[in-house]
């Protein structure tokens, strides 16, 4: 391929149809911005130059491309005079003047790099002016479709709205990405005219002019036409989402995942999965997740920007930002909010809440309890209950626990406050004075039993009845 390559990401559009305050191409599937897949495609190119054209909400798309792509051109088309326009205004940007121009949509998320590179390398090997990746559908409505002649040379592009019922029959489309020779390009863009059914400059009319000046022209089917389709609305978006959810949990489970249930399994595009891991139905790994091999996730869990080890088991759990180590133990029911680190083999149990806490080797968190910016030296276990009193109203402090500490049932930590390594706590102990290493601290008052209470107030009820 010409090492002279620029593209175009056309993305100025207003997208109604997503009734959205959010711009079109910013909505999200497997994790990811539409243009961020796309943008994503491009860079597997190692294009020479990107230029994305921005119009309706730049204010949002602009930002959003730089951040992804910080060497990228932005050209700003006011307007949205059509999709010749918009390459019109790109071109400008960009100062291209040689090489092959790549013109393709923002909003098209399956879209593969390879895909774009085959499709660029046809368009080089024929010597083409012009090329037009085409696909062959079932239902050709609303798409330009592409006008062969008898010898099945490309005559021309004719948008939905132009054509004849004859052409309208034709079932080979034009998927909107097209390639060019820049010179040809340069020189075809200003001689488009706007008297067609929308008033638009369409780029697909380049296709007419170089057959006109006896150019070469390709157009070359794509098998996967799911690569180019766009989300114009949120059922477009949904239903490209289950695809692209569908495509990379196949992935997976031809790299060695076990996959129980691919239809309630859901991972995002840059989660990252070991051999022989296990998901188990209602499985959520999203945003930058890993799973190292032998772990075991779900059923009914949601991880976001977690790390799991080695053989670990999460069972029906919630987690952001958590690091589980190897052979570590979490759930059921149990919420690992940022920060939470779980060393290998250790356990965070059902009905318990963690944050910004690293829990050591070994170290358990059985039942019910919150533990909240501390940390549990190997070893220890926290009974049922226990809970780091981690904001005194002003400020959030530590509880710092020693190794092997057997923290007793229902204890509260006032933290800032520190247990030393093998030290105890007694059931229900109310701890706010450090305790020193190997002691066993208490507070709890002594026990007084009342006799007949039941009795006695159960007569009170019967008399204030009576009054
Ligand atoms: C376009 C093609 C059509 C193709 C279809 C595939 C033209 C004239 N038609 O039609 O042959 O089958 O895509 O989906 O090219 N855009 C701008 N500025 C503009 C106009 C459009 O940036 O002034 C952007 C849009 O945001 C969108 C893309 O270009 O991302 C395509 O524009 P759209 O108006 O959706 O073209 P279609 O009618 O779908
Ligand atoms: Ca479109």
């Amino acid at each position: 391929m010409s090492s002279d390559l620029t593209v175009i990401v056309l993305a100025a559009g207003g997208g109604t149809r997503m009734k959205s305050q959010t711009a079109k191409v910013l909505h999200q599937i497997a994790g990811r911005s539409m243009i961020d897949h796309v943008l994503t495609a491009v860079r597997a190119l190692d294009p020479h130059q990107v230029v994305a054209v921005v119009g309706h909400q730049r204010e949002q798309v602009g930002p959003h491309i730089q951040a992804l792509m910080p060497e990228v051109t932005l050209a700003v088309q006011d307007e949205q005079r059509g999709t010749g326009h918009a390459v019109r205004v790109a071109v400008e940007a960009a100062g291209t003047t040689s090489g092959t121009v790549l013109v393709a949509a923002g909003d098209t998320p399956l879209l593969r790099g390879e895909s774009l590179r085959d499709f660029a390398q046809e368009h080089e090997a024929a010597q083409c002016a012009v090329s037009v990746l085409s696909g062959v559908v079932d239902e050709p409505f609303g798409y330009g479709r592409i006008v062969r002649n008898h010898e099945g040379d490309v005559e021309a592009i004719v948008e939905e709205k132009d054509a004849n019922a004859e052409q309208r029959g034709i079932r080979e489309i034009s998927s909107g990405i097209l390639a060019f020779d820049a010179e040809f390009l340069i020189e075809a863009l200003p001689r488009l005219g706007n008297d067609n059914a929308k008033g638009e400059y369409y780029l697909t009319d380049t296709v007419g002019l170089a057959r006109d000046a006896g150019l070469t022209v390709g157009a070359f089917p794509i098998d996967d036409w799911r690569q180019t389709e766009g989300a114009n609305d949120r059922v477009q978006l949904a239903e490209l989402g289950r695809e692209l959810n569908r495509r990379i949990v196949e992935q997976w489970m031809r790299d060695g995942v076990t996959v129980m249930d691919p239809a309630t399994t859901w991972v995002d595009a840059d989660v990252t999965l070991a051999p022989d891991v296990i998901l188990l139905p209602g499985t959520q790994l999203l945003g930058a997740t890993t799973v190292a091999e032998d772990a075991v996730v779900g059923p009914d869990t949601t991880l976001k920007d977690c790390e799991i080890g080695a053989g670990a088991r999460v069972v029906r759990a919630h987690g952001e930002l958590a690091v589980i180590g190897a052979g570590a133990v979490v759930g059921p029911f149990s919420y690992m909010r940022p920060g939470t680190e779980l060393g290998p083999g250790g356990k965070i149990g059902a009905f318990v809440e963690t944050k910004n806490s690293r829990i050591g080797d070994g170290a358990k968190v059985p039942h019910l309890s919150y533990v909240g910016d501390a940390d549990v030296g190997a070893g220890s276990n926290l009974g049922a209950g226990t809970i780091t009193a981690n904001y005194d109203g002003f400020n959030k402090n530590r509880t710092t626990i020693g190794r092997d500490v057997r923290i007793g049932v229902d204890t509260m930590l006032i933290a800032p406050v520190e247990v030393g390594d093998s030290a105890y706590t007694g059931a229900g102990a109310v701890i706010k004075d450090d305790v020193p290493e190997g002691a066993l601290a208490v507070s709890e008052n002594a026990q007084r039993n009342i006799d007949g209470y039941a009795a006695d107030k159960a007569a009170k009820m019967r008399e204030e009845q009576d009054t």
